[in-house]
């Protein structure tokens, strides 16, 4: 089997939409020697801007950043910006707060004071330029619990286990130790053809005992890491072990690629969090260069000029507005930009238009008692099943209060859409009803609850780039090269679709380049 097809079949035997998109994400070549380096690490402009006026599209990070990097050394930045706030994906919701639909629908949050729900952006990892941003920026981090031994594993229609809480320990552990039991029991079978010495072969054997929680006769037949059934304690309580589950059953539940989420380098511990909401990095930005915003301003034509670029747009009043400028820097997603009258060439325009976006969708619960903390011992960690709302995240923050947001689902593709295209009100109805399976507390509990489709969200039209092997072969390229003097940045022109560090990392590099030419 080639790589890319065992990665396909892993992913879709998970049963997870997520192990799958990732599986995609793994089948892109990575980045070629001719690639301009990402630029990572402390980094300044070289040269004074000469006041050049650098027309910036959109109020996201890109664009921020961009504009925050450019001012540093002297150019006149102007940001335009759709919406009526800075930040684009990177956003916060609040009480009061309202959510609107391209469908029309409205939601107005009704959280409590001091509860809040990242729809977007919701972890940053330790190694990601974000961190940087948030240091540089004055940007309090905490931990987010990415990963939890203590929550569950629930599927459905997947043999013995199917319905039932499965802790994720148990799960690992046992097939850990079951794998283990196999390997080594091959290797002394000299079933193996691997080219191992005698010596490494008694090497790996002693290894799996250990990683496999084996008996000395390597067997596994069960271990304490899974948890114990009756606690340990004080006096004559030595506590119970449960049996493992069967490994015929553990394989049926078809788990492997919820186990392997944590490997991936992006999402692997320690992961962060702004606290008080992912929103802090895009105020943080916004105090810095928010004076150059014009919010409420709808970009409606891209036109080149002989002597640099001029854009059209509606400002707050609807009023149509023209404005020059020496460079433009684009931020604005490629699932919108695609539907903007423009002068761009038309390789550029195909590039633009050969770009899919990440189908995907999330909600939020507020619940008026942290079950999950007091009753079954969850502190922040993801529930996974393979039901539609696909996964569970507890909160990280404010550990022990009263109230809290439990996210109720976060889906992706045609499981996102099919939710995606329900009311609000049965997409909430849908995450209490499969969400109350593995917490029949959700019932008693649940107050309120907002629910979204990044698909629908105005000036977004989409989760992230989603890109394929072809299309990054055939067309990125040409979507990092400047049309005239316009320079696409973003999320969408890096290998780290999806982060926010794309984002910052492609502004710098488009700053970089504006600024060797100027
Ligand atoms: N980076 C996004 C996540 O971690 C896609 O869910």
């Amino acid at each position: 089997m080639k790589r890319r097809d065992f990665i396909t079949a892993v992913a879709a035997s998970a049963g997870s939409a997520y192990a799958a998109m990732k599986a995609l994400d793994v089948l892109e070549q990575p980045a070629t020697a001719q690639q301009p380096p990402s630029p990572k690490g402390p980094f300044q402009l070289q040269r004074r801007g000469n006041r050049k006026r650098v027309i910036i599209l959109g109020a996201g990070l890109a664009g921020m950043a961009a504009a925050y990097e450019l001012g540093k050394v002297g150019y006149e930045c102007v940001i335009l910006e759709a919406r009526s706030r800075a930040g684009g994906r990177c956003w916060t919701l609040r009480g009061g707060d309202k959510l609107t639909e391209i469908t029309g629908t409205t939601q107005t949050v009704q959280f409590d004071r001091g509860l809040y729900f990242n729809p977007g952006p919701a972890r940053i990892p330790y190694h990601h330029v974000t961190i940087d941003y948030c240091k540089e920026l004055g940007v309090e981090l905490e931990v987010i619990v990415n990963l939890s031994r203590q929550q569950y594993i629930y599927q459905e229609n997947a043999g013995p286990l199917s319905g039932q809480k499965v802790h994720v320990r148990e799960a690992v552990t046992d097939i850990r130790g079951y794998i283990s039991e196999l390997l080594a029991k091959s290797i002394n079978q000299n079933a193996l053809n691997a080219s191992l010495t005698t010596e490494d072969k008694e090497r790996l054997i002693e290894f799996l005992r250990t990683y496999g929680g084996l008996d000395p006769d390597l067997f596994y037949k069960g271990s304490s890491r899974r948890g114990y059934a009756v606690p340990q304690g004080a006096g004559l309580q030595p506590g119970e072990v449960d049996d493992p589950y069967d490994l015929s059953a553990l394989l049926q539940l078809g788990f492997a690629g919820n186990e392997a989420f944590e490997w991936g380098f992006d999402q692997q511990m320690t992961m962060f969090q702004p606290v008080g909401g992912m929103d802090q990095i895009a105020k943080a930005f916004e105090r810095r260069v928010g004076n150059l915003i014009n919010y409420e301003a709808v970009v409606k034509e891209i036109r080149k000029l002989s002597d640099g670029v001029g854009i059209i747009y509606t400002d707050k009043s609807g009023s149509q507005r023209r404005i020059r400028g020496d460079y433009c820097i684009c931020t604005i997603p490629l699932s919108v930009l695609k539907d903007i009258p423009s002068d761009f060439s038309p390789d550029m325009k195909a590039a633009i238009a050969s770009v899919s976006y990440a189908v995907t969708g999330k909600s939020a619960l507020q619940f008026n008692r942290r079950f999950w903390e007091e009753d079954e011992n969850i502190f922040g960690g993801i529930s996974w099943t393979n039901q539609d709302i696909n996964q569970i995240w507890y909160p990280s923050n404010d550990y022990f209060t009263r109230k809290g947001v439990v996210l109720g689902y976060y889906n992706f593709g045609s499981v996102a859409a099919n939710v995606g295209a329900l009311s609000p009100e049965a997409r909430i109805a849908l995450a209490l009803e499969q969400g109350s399976k593995i917490h029949p507390q959700y019932k008693n509990h649940f107050e309120n609850g907002l629910s979204l489709f990044w698909s629908n969200i105005p000036y977004s039209l989409g989760g992230w780039a989603s890109y394929t092997t072809d299309v990054r072969a055939q067309y990125y390229p040409r979507l990092n090269e400047p049309d005239g003097n316009i320079y696409l940045a973003g999320e969408h022109l890096s290998y780290l679709t999806g982060w926010m560090a794309g984002a910052l990392e492609s502004a710098r590099l488009v700053t970089a380049k504006i600024n060797a030419l100027a």
